[in-house]
């Protein structure tokens, strides 16, 4: 891509994401009460859950896309209304997107996320299943509130999808010959699909021509594929393992077969991938050192970077459809991000 192919704003190296959701603070603290206010339920234990997932922590990403989406689509970006429906529709992408958390961490079995003890260990599996069913159903009832069925249609789809993707991931479990195009599919749905979900609904908020709304779609495809590889980057640190934020190895641990590992696989001489699929059908952390080692050696940490920044590019190269604005080159921002980051 060109420098002048975005020309009139000065290009942006790279946002932090402080600055990205400096630029919808408004929007964003509108949506936090929101949240507050759709989470409040007459069961405590329910109330809780809520709080401790939803107000404790989370990059709020995904709503933010959606904010950001909608402004960079609407021909006056800087008016605060535009009704209101984007700031519904970001809230309810969280509750879903938090609602999957909750569900992925007792299937991964997971006990640290964004840096603290995940629901599952402080509150058990039985509880954090239900907590997600509750966020899932409010979320629901939330959007049934804004009344726009293209927009229910979209997100039935794409929570059926996640479920999909998630069970997908675990029918691949420990299975050391899953390939590249299967883990491409997993991806793409369950994590995918919601950045897309996000970027089209904000499109769809704006009102956006159909050219423009499936090129935000694509641009979120782009993002969320990205921002997932560099995820499972950092569950491999091979570099650098400081604060990550949850642990280290957790799919490795999970026999989760992900890019880096499939590479490795793939590129490595026979011994050395046999340590690795053996790592991943036993599913333990006995042998990270030397799977660390091997995944090093591989270039496969590269392999996946590489990826992912092809990704950002096309996320990128999707903006291009859209007129340019500063929320435009804040999306290019987010796009940066995603391949830049180094905590999850
Ligand atoms: C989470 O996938 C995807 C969904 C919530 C659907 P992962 O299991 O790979 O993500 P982390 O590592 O727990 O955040
Ligand atoms: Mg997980
Ligand atoms: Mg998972």
């Amino acid at each position: 891509m060109t420098a002048t192919e975005f020309h009139s704003h000065p290009p942006t190296p790279f946002l932090d994401l402080a600055s990205i959701r400096k630029s919808v603070e408004i929007d964003l603290e509108a949506v936090d009460r929101l949240l507050r206010k759709h989470l409040d339920s007459d069961v405590p234990l329910v109330n809780e859950i809520s709080e401790h997932v939803i107000a404790g922590g989370g990059k709020r990403l995904r709503p933010i896309l959606v904010l950001l989406s909608a402004r960079a689509c609407h021909h006056t970006e800087d008016n605060l209304e535009i009704n209101e429906r984007h700031i519904r529709l970001a809230a309810v992408i969280e509750l879903i997107h938090t609602a999957t958390l909750l569900h992925d961490d007792v299937v991964d079995s997971s006990g640290m996320r964004h840096g603290r003890e995940t629901a599952n260990r402080l509150f058990g599996n039985e509880a954090s299943v239900l907590a997600g069913d509750f966020l899932y159903s409010r979320a629901f009832q939330l959007m049934v509130e804004v009344g726009n069925i293209r927009i229910m249609e979209i997100m039935a789809h794409t929570t059926n999808r996640i479920a999909e993707g998630e069970v997908m991931q675990l029918i691949n479990c420990r299975d050391p010959d899953t390939t590249e195009a299967g883990y491409f599919e997993i991806i793409g749905r369950k994590t995918a699909d919601l950045f897309a979900a996000a970027a089209r609904i904000g499109a769809i908020c704006a009102e956006a021509m159909p050219a423009q709304e499936d090129a935000m779609a694509r641009y979120g495809h782009h993002l969320g594929i990205a921002y997932q590889l560099i995820d499972d980057i950092l569950d491999y640190p091979v570099n650098d393992g400081q604060g990550l934020g949850k642990n280290a190895g957790d799919d490795l641990a999970e026999g989760k077969p992900t890019l880096p590992l499939i590479h490795a696989i793939r590129e490595s001489d026979p011994r050395n991938a046999d340590i690795l699929r053996e790592a991943v059908t036993s599913s333990r952390l006995d042998a990270i050192e030397e799977v660390l080692a091997i995944i090093e050696s591989a270039g496969s940490i590269a392999y996946t970077s590489q990826i992912a920044t092809e990704h950002a590019s096309l996320a990128e190269r999707a903006l291009l459809e859209i007129p340019d604005s500063r929320r435009r080159e804040t999306l290019r921002g987010l796009a940066k991000f995603a391949v830049n980051r180094r905590t999850d």
